[in-house]
């Protein structure tokens, strides 16, 4: 089925309130385009709960912190049109800027605390622009549920913290980081690796499960750290943003697991900036 394309909040506003005043459920799914499997994923996760569901696609200027990120960042619409045609999905949301943006804007969402670490302190201003662009989404869409990969595991939190501290009425569903073959996690931002960096790129995933792994057998955090940080080093990263533990309730940095944690990496490989996550499991040891 042809994915009918909204362009304009008044279509978008005529759908939703109809769907409402049937008594239906609407879910969203925000993304910037570039559709791979883990967003389908969610968008399959929204069918499963809605009865309507809505996939935006929006290449946010707000949450680009260089320009050239967002001169550069993929944009597919006419093949992510086609990837939906078997979902079925209820309509496509690809408003231009000033839908959301309109002259004058002058509003920020900024959600603190949480921003101040990982990709909140290598990319300054970047989770406002998230946080206002998903705030309107929701407004704009007036969805019940939203959904987002655990891939962007400390946007999950800060849209969550948003939606509970505007009162938007919308449940927040986190859904698994899907991954290739290899283990890279999906991301719109693969494409843009060259076919060598490409090979390169499983190392993070890998430096991060050993890292888990041994974790998991008693071992404390700082040596594995700058193990990991030497091995993606020496397998052609050019930097490491950040390798850490973090609690997963409030991103408190940890030396064990001893809480729910997870482990956050972001590393540049030829260019392009990799972001992964992945759970720790409690070892209370
Ligand atoms: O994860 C993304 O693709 C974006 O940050 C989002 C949530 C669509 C907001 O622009």
């Amino acid at each position: 089925m042809t994915t009918p394309v909204l362009r304009t909040l008044t279509a978008l506003r005529a759908a939703t309130r109809s769907w409402h005043m049937s008594g239906e459920t609407i879910g969203v799914v925000p993304t910037m385009g570039a559709l791979h499997d883990g967003h389908l994923s969610l968008v399959a996760a929204a069918k499963a709960a809605c009865d309507r569901v809505i996939v935006t696609i929006f290449v946010n200027p707000k949450q680009f912190n260089q320009s050239s990120d967002l001169d550069n960042y993929p944009r597919t619409e006419a093949e992510d049109a086609r990837k939906l045609e078997r979902f079925a999905v209820d309509a496509l949301y690809v408003p231009e800027v000033d839908q959301i943006y309109p002259e004058g804007f002058a509003t920020n969402v900024s959600v603190g605390g949480m921003t101040d670490v990982l990709c909140g302190a290598h990319r300054p201003g970047h989770f406002d622009g998230v946080a206002t662009v998903v705030a309107k989404l929701f407004t704009q869409t007036a969805a019940d549920k939203a959904f987002f990969g655990e891939k962007d595991f400390q946007q999950l939190m800060v849209v969550r913290r948003m939606a509970r501290d505007l009162d938007i009425p919308v449940d927040v569903i986190g859904c698994p980081t899907i991954r290739e073959e290899d283990g890279l996690a999906m991301s719109s931002r693969n494409l843009l690796l060259s076919d060598r960096a490409r090979t390169k790129a499983p190392r993070l995933a890998m430096e991060m499960e050993a890292v888990v792994r041994e974790l998991g057998q008693g071992a404390a955090f700082q040596a594995l750290q700058s193990r990991a940080i030497a091995g993606l080093e020496a397998a052609g990263f050019t930097g490491v943003d950040y390798f850490e533990l973090r609690s997963c309730a409030d991103l408190r940095l940890l030396e064990r697991p001893a809480e729910p944690a997870r482990l956050f990496a972001a590393a540049w490989l030829a260019g392009v900036r990799l972001i992964d996550n992945i759970d720790v499991p409690v070892f209370s040891g």
